[in-house]
């Protein structure tokens, strides 16, 4: 009898992009995917560079358009917000460098900021394949608004797809940040549309009995399945 390692399988996807390579959706849980690129801060060596941090890898479709200015611009404004969570940003498309390097001018101008997290340029689509960050029915040859959180044991958190007419809400990428990294080190889960400093879940893992001791500020079941808990680091 063969033994199948399912945890290391995954449904095969065509890749229709010019690469004629096939390549394989990435899932929560997965490892991201490493991969050593050029960056408008120098090279990287994507987990050398995320070391024990948390990471956010974002595409946009094009360098000198207006949404992705707004976007670069809202990013860079949220600077000390990642630096307190410890979570490193980068951006990429598949322009060039010097393209990259250009529209950083432009983004500060318009945007009254500064751009410091390095926007990786990606004209061989090295990454943006490894990611199926081109999405050719939606988009022709250019990355759709992909986000990828990955926690510092390098797996994939989240992935969120935005179509290349919406820019994104960052401060919602900040919000699952948060829970991410309470649910990370607490029994509980986030209920819809928490905010950091609200009443969270105590997960279902839990008995009564645990939770009397793990959640000392106590806590209200309104469902047996659905027991209610102030935040417990707050
Ligand atoms: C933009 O960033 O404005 C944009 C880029 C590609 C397609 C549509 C909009």
């Amino acid at each position: 009898m063969t033994v199948v390692n399912n945890s290391k399988r995954r449904a095969p996807k065509i890749n229709h992009t010019d690469t004629g390579k096939e390549n394989m959706s990435l899932r929560l849980g997965d490892e991201a995917p490493n991969f050593t690129i050029e960056s408008t801060e120098g090279e990287i060596q994507f987990h050398q560079w995320l070391g024990t941090e948390w990471g956010i890898l974002f595409s946009h479709p094009a360098d000198y358009t207006p949404v992705c200015t707004t976007e670069l611009g809202a990013v860079a404004k949220l600077k000390e917000e990642f630096a307190e969570r410890g979570v490193k940003v980068a951006a990429l498309s598949v322009d060039s460098l010097d393209d990259h390097k250009g529209w950083i001018h432009d983004i500060n101008e318009t945007q009254d900021t500064l751009v410091d997290f390095p926007i990786i340029a990606d004209p061989d689509r090295t990454v943006a394949n490894l990611y199926d960050m081109i999405h050719p029915n939606a988009l022709d040859n250019m990355t759709v608004r992909s986000v990828f959180i990955i926690g510092p044991d390098k797996k994939i958190k989240l992935i969120l797809t935005y179509p290349a007419s919406t820019g994104r809400n960052f401060a919602e990428l900040l919000r699952v940040i948060d829970s991410l990294q309470l649910t990370a080190n607490y029994s509980v889960a986030t209920p819809a549309n928490w905010k950091d400093g609200e009443d969270c879940i105590i997960t279902p893992a839990v008995s009564n009995e645990q939770a009397k001791e793990k959640f000392p500020k106590g806590f209200t079941e309104v469902k047996p399945y659905l027991r209610v808990t102030p935040q417990p680091n707050k």
